[in-house]
């Protein structure tokens, strides 16, 4: 009975194909609504245009400074573009912490603070004087007039036009504004031609993409493309989703600090899936399918899954033992009948996750593929964003943003190198970090950062991603191209174009 009960609720969490048709038919109609100038006023998915009118030819160069504010680190980039035979870009970059009170502060506050944080990045590469281009590439939706011209929706500063700082000893000129996902586009299409779309999975979720100029009814001109910053996000805002979405979704959307907002998001990115399955497991609790009936304080607080580090374990084995060592942390005293039931909740609710992400990814790559009268299109997706960036790797180590996390915490730029593993040979974490040092064996121990809670799902997000839109789309073969530089060297790159097109103005 108990048994039936679990497999009745993480049910609805399992979607058939049909049901992956069908939402990836609805976004394909959220798209044209966002798209045409008479239902863009009411459209939930924006689709917003970038400015940004091609993808980089090679012919990018010079020396810029990029801003890259994503959802779980912010920074401050030197970049050089050298065009050419030998086409090279070096970076240079520091990490800075937002603290939390400043991002949800008002605008003008994150301004100030970043305003001081590039001042310290130029006091510490010795840049003083020369007037610096600036591409900057945030993680919030904005409404542009132009590349250089944009107003922040969930800033209250209303239409901001960049300009030169009052008060500051250097002169900011910015040049290029994008989101993310515009940058990680630029990013890997600078290698890879094919790349037309970025996706970001992390903190958020959002797409972008190349539509052709005919379509983009919000700005004048039939001539060429543009690339359109979907914002995805909010997808299901008018209640498309609603058949799929199950109790736990509202009950996360409920308490989240935008009620009935970014919908699809919810469902998707590393900033609810914590969420959505710790309310999975106090209503397991409560019925006592759990932890003995015992709901714990820290299960019953908000957030304490919430997830922006993770990494990700291999072995089922090792997964269980970490998560009763992970369990136990948290103050619930776990049998090992808990341990495998928390594990699969988490995998199923990841794996819808990462099956709608296909679906929204389907429409876009089918879309391309009309636009063009194509029978098949090759395309390349641009990805960034710290859930996407899961890969097995227990004892291979902590990779990705979670190192640079750590290095952030450490202040050690070579203490993590990619695949180095975190074990009790390196240097443990400082009592004043809040990570937690999981024996894995012997000796050994892991050290999780803050969030770690989907470490315990041990599919990969990108592979059943992947097959979603293989099967979905089957007449487009779409290549995911991991970016690893980040989304500033897109910005770099934007403000190299934007530079010129502004010389050729004047
Ligand atoms: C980073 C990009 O790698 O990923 C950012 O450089 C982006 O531009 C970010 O916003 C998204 O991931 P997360 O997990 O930080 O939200
Ligand atoms: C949120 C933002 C969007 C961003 C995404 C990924 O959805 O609204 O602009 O691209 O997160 O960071």
């Amino acid at each position: 009975e108990q048994h039936r009960q679990i497999e009745e609720t993480l049910a609805h969490f399992r979607l058939t194909k049909d049901m992956l048709l069908e939402v990836k038919k609805r976004m394909r109609a959220e798209m044209e609504l966002g798209l045409n100038k008479k239902t863009n006023d009411k459209a939930v998915v924006k689709m917003l245009p970038s400015f940004v009118r091609s993808t980089p030819d090679g012919t990018e160069h010079g020396d810029f400074l990029a801003l890259d504010l994503g959802g779980t680190n912010f920074r401050v980039l030197l970049v050089k573009v050298r065009s050419g035979k030998k086409r090279t870009v070096e970076m240079h970059n520091k990490i800075y912490a937002i603290p939390i009170e400043i991002m949800q502060g008002t605008g003008e506050e994150l301004f100030d603070h970043i305003v001081s944080c590039i001042s310290d990045f130029l006091d510490y590469m010795g840049i003083k004087g020369p007037r610096m281009p600036l591409g900057f590439t945030f993680s919030f939706p904005c409404k542009q007039t132009n590349l250089d011209e944009v107003s922040l929706f969930s800033l209250d500063v209303g239409h901001w036009h960049l300009s030169l700082p009052h008060g500051q000893e250097f002169d900011l000129d910015v040049v290029a504004v994008v989101n993310d996902t515009v940058g990680t586009m630029m990013t890997c299409a600078y290698e890879e031609p094919t790349c037309e779309v970025g996706l970001i999975v992390g903190t958020g979720s959002n797409a972008c993409y190349m539509e052709e100029m005919k379509n983009v009814q919000m700005v004048d001109g039939d001539e060429g493309r543009m690339c359109i910053n979907m914002e995805w996000g909010a997808f299901g805002d008018n209640g498309c989703l609603d058949d799929i979405r199950t109790n736990y979704d509202r009950m996360v959307d409920e308490h989240s600090l935008n009620v009935g907002k970014q919908r699809f998001e919810k469902m998707i990115s590393g900033m609810y899936l914590g969420e959505i399955v710790r309310n999975i497991l106090i209503d397991f609790t409560k019925k006592g399918f759990l932890f003995r009936g015992q709901i714990s304080e820290s299960l019953k607080t908000w957030g304490i899954f919430q997830t922006k580090y993770l990494s990700q374990i291999e072995s089922d084995r090792l997964a269980l033992l970490q998560v009763r060592a992970i369990l136990q942390q948290l103050g619930l005293d776990s049998t090992c009948d808990d341990s495998i039931l928390v594990k699969t909740v988490c995998g199923v609710v990841s794996r819808r996750a990462a099956q709608l992400c296909g679906a929204g990814m389907a429409a876009v790559v089918d879309k391309i593929r009309e636009n063009r009268g194509l029978d098949r299109l090759n395309v390349t997706v641009g990805v960034d964003g710290t859930l996407y960036k899961l890969h097995p790797h227990l004892l291979r180590g902590v990779t990705g943003s979670t190192a640079s996390y750590a290095r952030k915490v450490w202040g050690a730029s070579s203490l993590l190198s990619k695949g180095r593993s975190l074990t009790s040979e390196s240097p443990p974490t400082p009592a004043s970090s809040p990570w937690l040092q999981v024996p894995v064996s012997g000796s050994s121990f892991l050290c999780l950062p803050p969030g770690f809670f989907l470490s315990f799902i041990s599919f990969s997000f990108s592979r059943i991603m992947h097959q979603t839109v293989s099967e979905l789309s089957p007449k487009c073969n779409v290549s995911f191209l991991l970016s690893e530089d980040g989304s500033g060297k897109g910005a770099a790159l934007i403000t190299a174009v934007g530079v010129r097109l502004r010389e050729e103005r004047n």
